[in-house]
């Protein structure tokens, strides 16, 4: 390709290392096209001659660490959409959230705590808001809210943003379309917004699931951490499990997505569904 940068193998090497040690997510040899592709935009933008100049910036200058949240957001795959797996929303309202307001009160007593780890642009985060809000109006008194975090700032603006091309949304009934979206004035852009009352209902963050502590207030109910583990190393996998384990509550539901079974991984989970674990710390017969 006319113009096309190339990775050093040193340069290759540096990048790798980043990734692999500061987000934790694996990168094979095979991922050098992969990333000069990725990152060839970010070059041309900022007029570097080659990869050598680009990194230097990122990891000598970059004082306020902005080309690096450029870089991570180019890097980062955030492939997602409306209730995606769609089966699993089934199952958290005619399954999980009955379960936990018999066994806990849980929504009742106190609001129910649910965390969509990894929410890239927001679409599962919002389906999340969409399916806990029709079960509220059918469960007088039940309440929740939701945080959605990932590493991508860029991402997760989309999120806050909450626009949409229309096409999206065409796997919502249209029902629960009108009564959560709005549709742009100008019609022919053919975009819509979810509703600032179900924007409210949801905090939005940065958060590196590679950091030692995530810093989230409170114990969470339901996580949704779907289509992210697949990115990251066997022993980091664990480790982020691990730690999203100590943050739910004794009996809460993890989400993990369809290509994602954890097979022989000795953590306090238990099977409750496809591809759903409920955490109880002191039981034997652990995933
Ligand atoms: C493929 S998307 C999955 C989105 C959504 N959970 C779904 O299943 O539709 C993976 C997301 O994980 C995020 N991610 C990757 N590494 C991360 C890390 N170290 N910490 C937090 N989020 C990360 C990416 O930015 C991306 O938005």
């Amino acid at each position: 390709m006319n113009g096309f940068h190339r990775l050093s193998d040193r340069d290759f090497k540096e990048l790798k290392e980043f990734i692999e040690t500061g987000l934790g997510i694996r990168i094979s040899a095979g991922k050098k096209t992969m990333l000069e592709s990725r990152l060839h935009s970010r070059i041309k933008k900022l007029n570097f001659k080659n990869f050598r100049e680009y990194l230097n910036f990122v990891f000598e200058f970059d004082t306020d660490g902005r080309e690096r949240f450029k870089m991570i957001d180019a890097i980062t795959t955030n492939k997602t959409g409306f209730f995606r797996e769609s089966y699993q929303f089934r199952f958290l309202l005619e399954t999980v959230l009955p379960a936990l307001i018999a066994e806990y009160g849980t929504g009742i007593k106190r609001p129910l705590n649910a965390w969509s780890a990894g929410c890239s642009t927001g679409e599962e985060t919002y389906s999340l808001a969409i399916s806990l809000s029709e079960f509220a109006e059918k469960h007088r008194g039940f309440k929740f809210s939701i945080l959605g975090t990932d590493i991508s700032v860029g991402a997760l603006n989309g999120a806050i943003r909450a626009v949409y091309p229309e096409e999206r949304i065409s796997i919502i009934p249209s029902n629960i379309q009108k009564k959560y979206f709005l549709k742009s004035k100008n019609r022919t852009d053919r975009l819509v917004r979810i509703k600032p009352s179900l924007r409210s209902k949801i905090f939005f963050k940065v958060l590196n699931l590679n950091d030692q502590n995530y810093n989230i207030r409170g114990k969470m109910d339901v996580v949704f951490f779907r289509n992210v583990i697949i990115y990251f190393r066997r022993s980091k996998q664990t480790e982020i499990l691990s730690r999203i384990c100590n943050s739910l509550t004794d009996g809460g539901y993890l989400f993990m997505g369809h290509a994602e079974a954890l097979i022989n991984m000795k953590l306090p989970l238990h099977r409750a569904g496809l591809n759903v674990y409920r955490y109880f710390p002191a039981k034997r017969n652990r995933v």
